[in-house]
């Protein structure tokens, strides 16, 4: 739930209307609803953390499992009787199954006013006005221009400490259990001026960390003053700026790990002793079937080079247990990678088909061998977790 501060332009005289924003899934859609509700600002709205009160509900939602897909069904179940009581509220839905399912929401709950996808929600402001008027917008466009252009400037009040800030966007990878690259399509980088000059407004409000974020933050490539930066030189150049402590970045590919970041994370103090890198699985038939393209193998050398540079660096990964045709023997591999690298902590899922992903064509494994593999997978995380906190 995001609560920027209310935009300093709204008259006090006439009451501004109220928007409720609730968001599902990764960072980038928490760093989005920000970004949304500063656009609605300017457009005379004040975020609430009440539905009750709003004027307008958006649903910021997640597409990447069954479970956080249908979340929105029921929460808009839920939304009904609020709508009934007051008519002329309006229910949006943005985010990953906007983009995924766009007009089909709004044959299945004719409640919802709008659709917007997340590369074109510089347009919510136009469509709010739009579903004012009565009609039903549906806009989950890959516009050509930079949607970022064309939102409000950062409000320059904030009393936070840490921000997020998007660097990239999208994904070329295609694991094959993954809706990523159709709900935020293809990868694209943010130019380094205007990263800059967001990171500059953030430092000069006060926030003393930001997190660059990314589908694949390690393979950003943007356009700078001479040439294409990646993200270790990004990185040093925010160190840079005044005010700004803390560095964080998230979330990686081991395939983009290049030299440049690993030596980072050995030279550049304001970059936190920190690095989530999801391996997934530590079989090799696995990997290969997920469409990974590394192996194990690859992934524990990867380790013990960025160990080499930063020691006491603090490794999280994600897991996904039950893919399709995973026997017991490809369980004990991911164990043993486990094992043998000590994480710090982990986020691990059930394997979940997705539509229109090619592992979805594939036979599923039975239901409870793979929950009592994510049971087992969870409690040995645990074990790995409590001792790296009781090193500390
Ligand atoms: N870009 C990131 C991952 C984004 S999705 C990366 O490549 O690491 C976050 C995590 O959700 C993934 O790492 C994966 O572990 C999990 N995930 C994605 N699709 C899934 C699916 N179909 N079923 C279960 N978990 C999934
Ligand atoms: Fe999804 Fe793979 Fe891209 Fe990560 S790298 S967003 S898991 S397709
Ligand atoms: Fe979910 Fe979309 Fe993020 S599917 S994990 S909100 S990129």
């Amino acid at each position: 739930l995001i609560m920027p501060s209310g935009h300093p332009e709204v008259s006090p005289m006439t009451a501004p209307k109220k928007l409720y924003i609730k968001t599902y899934g990764c960072q980038m859609n928490v760093y989005d609803s920000e970004r949304m509700a500063e656009a609605m600002g300017a457009e005379g709205y004040v975020t609430t953390d009440k539905a009750e009160e709003a004027d307008m509900v958006l649903l910021n939602t997640c597409h990447i499992r069954e479970k956080a897909s249908e979340k929105l069904y029921s929460d808009l179940g839920r939304l009904r009787p609020l709508k009934i009581e007051k008519p002329d509220l309006k229910i949006g839905v943005a985010g990953c199954v906007a983009q995924a399912e766009g007009a089909e929401i709004l044959r299945r709950m004719p409640l919802v006013d709008l659709v917007v996808g997340p590369q074109s929600y510089h347009r919510l402001p136009a469509m709010a006005r739009a579903a004012e008027a009565g009609e039903k917008p549906v806009d989950t466009d890959f516009p050509a221009e930079d949607k970022f252009d064309h939102l409000p400037d950062r409000p320059s009040a904030s009393t936070r400490p840490a921000a997020f800030l998007t660097v990239q966007e999208g994904c070329d990878k295609f694991c094959a259990f993954c809706v990523v690259p159709y709900t935020r399509g293809a990868e694209v980088s943010r130019p380094v001026a205007r990263l800059l000059e967001e990171a500059r407004g953030l430092a000069a409000q006060g926030v003393r960390e930001i997190t660059l974020l990314g589908q694949n933050v390690n393979a950003y490539h943007g356009e700078g003053p001479d040439g294409t930066w990646g993200l270790a030189r990004l990185l040093r150049e925010l160190a840079k700026i005044d005010g700004l402590a803390r560095l964080r970045y998230t979330t990686s590919h081991p395939n983009d790990m290049d030299d440049d970041l690993i030596a980072a994370h050995g030279e550049l103090p304001e970059l936190m002793p920190y690095l989530h890198l999801p391996v997934q699985s530590g079989s090799d038939r696995i990997l290969k079937a997920m469409n990974r393209k590394h192996t194990a193998e690859a992934y524990l050398r990867l380790i013990a080079r960025i160990r080499a540079a930063r020691p006491d660096i603090l490794l999280s990964s994600d897991f996904i247990v039950g893919f399709p045709g995973e026997t017991d023997r490809d369980f004990e591999d991911t164990l043993d990678l486990i094992r043998a690298v000590g994480f710090g902590a982990a986020y691990s899922f059930k394997y979940s088909a997705r539509p229109g992903t090619p592992a979805a064509e594939k036979p599923e494994i039975d239901s409870a061998v793979a929950d009592a593999r994510l049971q087992t997978l969870q409690a040995l995380i645990t074990e790995q977790q409590r001792a790296v906190q009781t090193a500390m």
